[in-house]
């Protein structure tokens, strides 16, 4: 009866009916970590995301939900919220329960890592497929297909013995069903009605250029920074006039704390081939009004001069003209 709290990974609060199609997230998903480090002791985190964009969290010493953003509900009423995290608070106990009961029989050995994630997907406001997977010790284990437990090959036969106990407990999978395949997609829509605004805004990435540790003699690294944006999809290229520099190398794209993205764009170069290059950004906030920032610019060497070369000749000619009076 293992997979029987593991079902409860996939209850999502249930949201409201809107058939709108949406711009932004279009899938939500749960995710629980459950580390085993010995007989006595367990702990167990719990997180809801829509794509990549966390709004929700567990605090699990007080059993309760963490809203992370004011529509982080949907429009689920106080009474439900109680609710879920009742089942939630019992979900997470009995599971840790089971897991230590079952350490023998599974040959599990402390301490261990129990990760499960599960959720659903929408195009066009429809309800487009569902997941839910279990991996133990970082390797997968077993997910659910065609409506039942498929055991991961590097689950070995640790999960096959698993899929065949839990396969016996036919009700199990229409709970599953319902949840992944109507409460998820239901919740997926209410929460991204009430969390519009924000997930449809436009946030306008700033960008900046530093140099990188060189690469070797003789050669730099150019580095363009773009922070800020929202939504995440943005175009980053090392330019010479027209053209694209496949040499190009760009990072991850990083979370910044305010649902803001980060992203480096690099260009190893010869000190020679420096001069001319310039970076690109576009993004949907800018419209076609892409960001071009030029290594070395004019501008730069204008400034130096303006900051240091006019104040010292103003303070050469006071000089020479303090001397000439006194002389
Ligand atoms: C169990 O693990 C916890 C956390 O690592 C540790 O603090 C505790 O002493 C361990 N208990 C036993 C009985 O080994």
């Amino acid at each position: 009866m293992l997979l029987l709290p593991l079902l409860f990974l996939a209850v999502i609060f249930p949201g409201g009916d809107h058939e709108d199609a949406f711009q932004g997230p279009t899938s939500y998903h749960v995710i629980q970590i459950s580390t085993f480090a010995n007989s006595t002791w367990a702990q167990n985190q719990g997180s809801g995301w829509l794509d990549d964009l966390q709004i929700l969290g567990w605090d699990s010493d007080s059993g309760t939900a963490i809203f992370l953003k004011p529509w982080s509900k949907g429009n689920f009423s106080e009474e439900e919220v109680t609710e879920m995290e009742d089942l939630f608070r019992a979900y997470f106990i009995e599971f840790t329960r089971r897991v230590q009961d079952y350490v023998s029989e599974f040959q599990l050995e402390y301490p261990f890592v129990i990760q499960g994630i599960a959720g659903c997907e929408l195009h066009s406001g429809k309800s487009t497929g569902s997941f839910l997977r279990v991996a133990l010790g970082g390797l997968d284990f077993m997910s659910v297909k065609n409506h039942s437990c498929a055991p991961a090959p590097e689950g070995g036969s640790r999960a096959q013995q698993f899929c065949a106990l839990i396969s016996q407990y036919h009700g199990i999978w229409g709970i599953i069903d319902t949840l992944l395949s109507e409460t998820c997609p239901r919740y997926l829509l209410g929460v991204l009605d009430a969390g519009k605004a924000e997930l449809q805004r436009q946030g306008k990435p700033e960008a900046w250029l530093s140099r990188g540790p060189s690469p070797g003699p003789g050669r730099e690294l150019l580095v363009c920074h773009v922070s800020g944006f929202y939504p995440k999809p943005v175009w980053v290229m090392w330019m010479r006039g027209e053209q694209e520099q496949p040499g190009t190398q760009q990072g991850d794209v990083l979370p910044s704390a305010d649902w803001t993205w980060y992203l480096q764009a690099t260009l190893d170069v010869t000190a020679g081939e420096v001069a001319g290059l310039s970076c690109r950004v576009k993004h949907s906030s800018l419209g076609d009004q892409d960001i071009i920032l030029y290594w070395g610019h004019p501008t730069f060497i204008g400034l130096i001069f303006l900051a240091i070369i006019v104040p010292s000749l103003v303070l050469l000619i006071c000089l020479a003209l303090w001397f000439l009076r006194r002389w």
